[in-house]
């Protein structure tokens, strides 16, 4: 049974192919059109889909919308008339973002791929999360909680996943919370007025808090009160999300806090002014943490379980999902990849196997890699179009040639395999380096990425030796496998791990396993063999503003705009500065095979 799932005309749409029961391709629109956090309808992104398993849209069963797009318009019309008059400004704009788009999405799928509008289903956009999280975890019976900033109406679902051993599938929903009472919103509502980009950069707001001191939990808790339910409400007063669309927080809000910060003016830590900001991410970061912890453990002592299985894009909180690990009763938790709304369209399109046609249960394999692979002969040809030297390696020589640049500071651009699904480089398109010093840091941060300075990067360390630098704990590993934890560095560590560890002593560590990423669990070691430290600096392979690269061509382009010294892709290695990198091409351009 061919099932294709689709999320789109939020933030950042997706496509995903489920064949059989199993995901065969998954891909993110922003990879392919080139337009990060793309939210229009992912054309290219199914037809890469379809391209990949070599099938027409004829032959799809069903298609499959990440959510109930007429409950959507039954939110925002309800929300709308409770506002008025306030809502009269935004209101008309919603309508036109629905009418244009949501509501007719059976007949705009319909007439996009030409397949009858009896082929195309639904599914809620908190059961999509929780499929997304639960099908793809290997685990046979788990605890689900969903958390974001809104779908439909559900803003936050918990509830429990089982696959029988006679191949059936459950997915309950014990009970949820509703617009627009929302952990998402309120932390959203923070990195509007932080000065970030909503649904963009709330990991700016993890990412600050580091710097801060949670001196206004007391502030924040007036923001949201818990329920004798055991959930939560937002007090709406200091609130504007609701009923318009210009401004998330009202003018209680800003006496609570003080003034807003202009986006356009740096942070500067060592002013009160910039203090303020970071005591302010740290506060709500720790009550979303109390808040969650809370609700996680009602969760486990009534389930009786031992996993938990996370979705939504809280889930992508790694500091969180550390201290639901450690507290809230749970041995094991379960973070999908792309636990965000891209992730849904994986999560739409396996619901629907398993729950709306009974299909029987099969296992998903467990890695990020779902997307179209990328080709190093494509990068030869361009480079060597260009006149750069190139050099083609096989596997273990690979491996050593740029263990070698790695031990020599060089920054690497790495591209090897299938594209990752989801927001993290998790080793298919990274950026490579010496994870030492704060110089490196710095380099990335001012040449590379051109972000801000307090933003860490990752590191990554093959799982046998993770213990050794990192305090993971029991159910660690697991939540770090898809970066989805932070977990301290090992004091003893620090001084030579400056590049990836965070002001408060933390790290946003990968731990891999051989299987999931072999040739890069090969150059940990080979650098690991050189310095004594198999532990390398991963960060995402894009500039500032732009997508993860996907094709050996984006990779050449950000290569050519970046200080990036050398860029591998496939078995195909190409420098900048021929003679300085001590190529071995004959006559200074051209290509040459290592075996
Ligand atoms: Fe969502």
């Amino acid at each position: 049974m061919n099932l294709l799932g689709i999320s789109a005309h939020y933030h950042d749409s997706a496509a995903a192919l489920v064949i059989d029961g199993v995901p065969v391709c998954a891909v993110q629109e922003e990879r392919l059109s080139r337009h990060k956090g793309d939210a229009g309808f992912p054309l290219l992104a199914i037809e890469s889909c379809l391209q990949h398993a070599g099938i027409e849209p004829n032959e799809l069963d069903a298609v499959v919308f990440y959510e109930r797009p007429m409950l959507k318009f039954d939110r925002v019309l309800t929300c709308a008339l409770r506002a008025f008059p306030k809502s009269w400004r935004a209101f008309p704009k919603a309508m036109k973002n629905l009418l244009g788009e949501k509501v007719w999405m059976r007949g705009i799928i319909s007439s996009h791929l030409g397949v009858p509008g009896r082929k195309v289903l639904f599914t809620e956009h908190h059961q999509s999360h929780a499929a997304a999280a639960f099908l793809t975890a290997p685990t046979r019976r788990a605890a689900i909680m969903t958390a974001d900033a809104v779908g439909e109406w559900a803003t936050l679902s918990v509830g429990e996943g089982e696959r029988g051993s006679n191949g059936s599938t459950k997915i309950r929903r014990f009970r949820e919370i509703r617009f627009p009472h929302s952990l998402g919103m309120l932390y959203s509502t923070f990195t509007a007025f932080l000065g970030f980009k909503v649904n963009e950069d709330e990991y700016k707001v993890m990412g600050l808090a580091a710097y801060g001191e949670p001196t206004m939990t007391e502030q924040v808790r007036k923001l949201i009160r818990r329920t004798p339910d055991c959930a939560f409400a937002l007090d709406l007063n200091y609130f504007e999300f609701h009923t318009t669309a210009q401004r998330s927080y009202s003018s209680r809000f800003i006496e609570l806090f003080g003034p807003p910060r202009n986006p356009y003016d740096p942070i500067d830590l060592d002013t009160s002014e910039g203090q303020r900001f970071a005591d302010c991410a740290a506060s709500v970061q720790r009550v979303l943490e109390d808040t969650l912890v809370e609700l996680a453990r009602v969760l486990q002592r009534e389930t009786g379980l031992t996993d938990l299985c996370l979705g939504g894009g809280v889930a992508l909180n790694g500091v969180a999902n550390a201290r639901l690990l450690a507290e809230s009763g749970f041995q094991r938790i379960f973070v999908p990849p792309a636990p965000g709304d891209a992730g849904c369209a994986i999560g739409a399109a396996l619901y629907c196997d398993r729950i709306h046609f009974g299909n029987a249960d099969r296992d998903v394999p467990d890695h990020p890699f779902w997307g179209p692979s990328v080709d190093g002969s494509e990068l030869a040809r361009i480079a060597q179009e260009d006149g750069h030297s190139i050099e083609e390696f096989r596997d273990g020589a690979l491996v050593d040639q740029i263990a070698d640049d790695l031990a020599a500071s060089r920054i690497v651009g790495w591209m090897e395999g299938p594209l990752e699904f989801g927001p993290r480089a998790l080793g298919h398109r990274s950026i490579l380096t010496a994870p030492h010093t704060t110089e490196m840091r710095d380099r990335l941060n001012r040449e590379i990425k051109y972000r801000e300075s307090f933003r860490p990067f990752a590191p990554v360390v093959p799982i046998e030796v993770a213990g050794r630098y990192f305090d993971i704990p029991p159910g660690g590993p697991r939540l770090a496998r898809f970066m989805s934890g932070v977990f301290p560095v090992r004091p003893e560590w620090r001084s030579r791990l400056q590049a990836i560890t965070h002001v408060d002593g933390t790290a946003r560590v990968q731990v891999l396993e051989r299987a999931m990423a072999p040739r890069l669990h090969a150059l940990l070691e080979a650098y690991g063999r050189r310095t004594g430290i198999p532990v390398l600096l991963n960060t995402s392979f894009n500039l500032a503003g732009e997508p993860i690269v996907n094709r050996a061509v984006e990779g050449y382009s950000t290569f050519l705009r970046s200080k990036i010294d050398v860029l591998v892709a496939g078995g195909t290695r190409v420098t900048k500065h021929t003679s300085a990198m001590g190529s071995t091409a004959a006559g200074g351009l051209g290509r040459r095979s290592h075996d």
